[in-house]
């Protein structure tokens, strides 16, 4: 049945190689992938499937495309490559597909191919990562500047002034690695010293191996601020092998509720910040866009903070100072 409303076209095209074998939407394969005669083909190029949370933005479209049955979606899973993740890109535009949705995997070698998309008359979604310049129709994404803003004041708040801290960093080629890790840096207003800062690459196994080395070089380490949920319970895990966990604050983001959300209520980490997939916005969006109406250039999506203390009662909503409001970045 769902099947028959939502057909869900994965591409397996060489030389690209471009597909996942574990997709989490529903799949079927589709060699002809054009658009469909009564409906709209969207491409969506995922950089990677390896994390949680982008299976879960990839069931998000999936669920909300099902609502629309004129739109068939055509996953792709860039396997963490770049090159890889352009090609896709290209190929969408070949086929003529009727709109992109895009979470490319870092910013500057994705804006090229697409520029170009934008260009040839497609429009382009750019989801959760952010590109350079504005060739594209629109990009979602919380704000990733307050939401590190919002945990270095958290963390402040937290520690004594002459706290120690480690910094598990994402890819610092995308923007959310170095909006977050800018948010941070503000947030903390001085407070506390980063001792060891690292770019884990948002992988926990990376995280863990960086937390390693940071254990072996300081003795006291008081708080670890990771730009992910994996990231955190990386450095948590090498925490605890180290027999070193119990007084150190681990601090995450992205709150999946199977995922940060469960760490804080297991009393893993101490406090994580939401990062919407905006999956189901896209979709929204996207069935704006391909009826003719416009969408905001920007569209910005909510956060939520989980700790100890609201964990149960479902967190709360992260709203700034009017003061420390910056506008909002390219
Ligand atoms: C998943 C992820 C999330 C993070 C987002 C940032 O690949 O690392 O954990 O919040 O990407 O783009």
């Amino acid at each position: 049945m769902r099947s028959t409303l939502f057909a869900c076209l994965v591409l397996c095209l060489a030389p690209l190689g471009g597909c996942s074998e574990n997709s989490s939407p529903p799949s079927s394969a589709d060699t002809s992938a054009q658009p469909s005669k009564n409906g709209f083909t969207i491409g969506m190029s995922q950089c990677n499937l390896g994390e949680p949370w982008r299976v879960q933005m990839n069931s998000d479209i999936a669920a909300a495309a099902e609502k629309n049955p004129e739109l068939n979606v055509v996953f792709k899973d860039a396997q963490n490559d770049t090159l890889r993740q352009r090609s896709q890109i290209e190929e969408f535009v070949t086929r003529k597909v009727d709109l992109i949705i895009v979470s490319p995997k870092e910013a500057q070698p994705l804006t090229e191919p697409i520029a170009k998309a934008y260009e040839a008359g497609i429009p382009v979604i750019v989801l959760d990562r952010a590109v350079n310049g504005d060739k594209f129709t629109t990009f979602i994404g919380a704000d990733n500047v307050m939401i590190g803003r919002a945990a270095g004041q958290w963390i402040a708040d937290h520690i004594k002034d002459d706290a120690k801290i480690v910094e598990l960093m994402g890819l610092m080629t995308s923007v959310p690695g170095q909006d977050r890790h800018r948010g941070f840096i503000e947030g903390l207003a001085g407070k506390g010293e980063i001792i060891f800062s690292a770019d884990m690459e948002w992988l926990e196994p990376e995280a863990r191996s960086e937390m390693d080395s940071a254990l072996a070089r300081f003795d006291r380490i008081d708080v670890v601020f990771a730009h992910n949920d994996p990231g955190a319970h990386g450095g948590y895990l090498a925490a605890e092998a180290a027999g070193r966990a119990e007084n150190m604050l681990f601090v995450g983001i992205d709150a999946l509720p199977q995922e940060g959300v469960a760490y804080v209520a297991k009393h893993i980490l101490d406090a994580t910040f939401q990062y919407p997939t905006g999956g189901a916005e896209a979709i929204e969006s996207a069935v704006k866009i391909l009826n003719g109406q416009s969408v905001p250039k920007k569209i910005t999506l909510p956060s939520r903070v989980f700790t100890q203390e609201n964990v149960g009662s479902g967190g709360e909503l992260l709203t700034e100072p009017a003061t420390s409001r910056r506008p909002p970045q390219p």
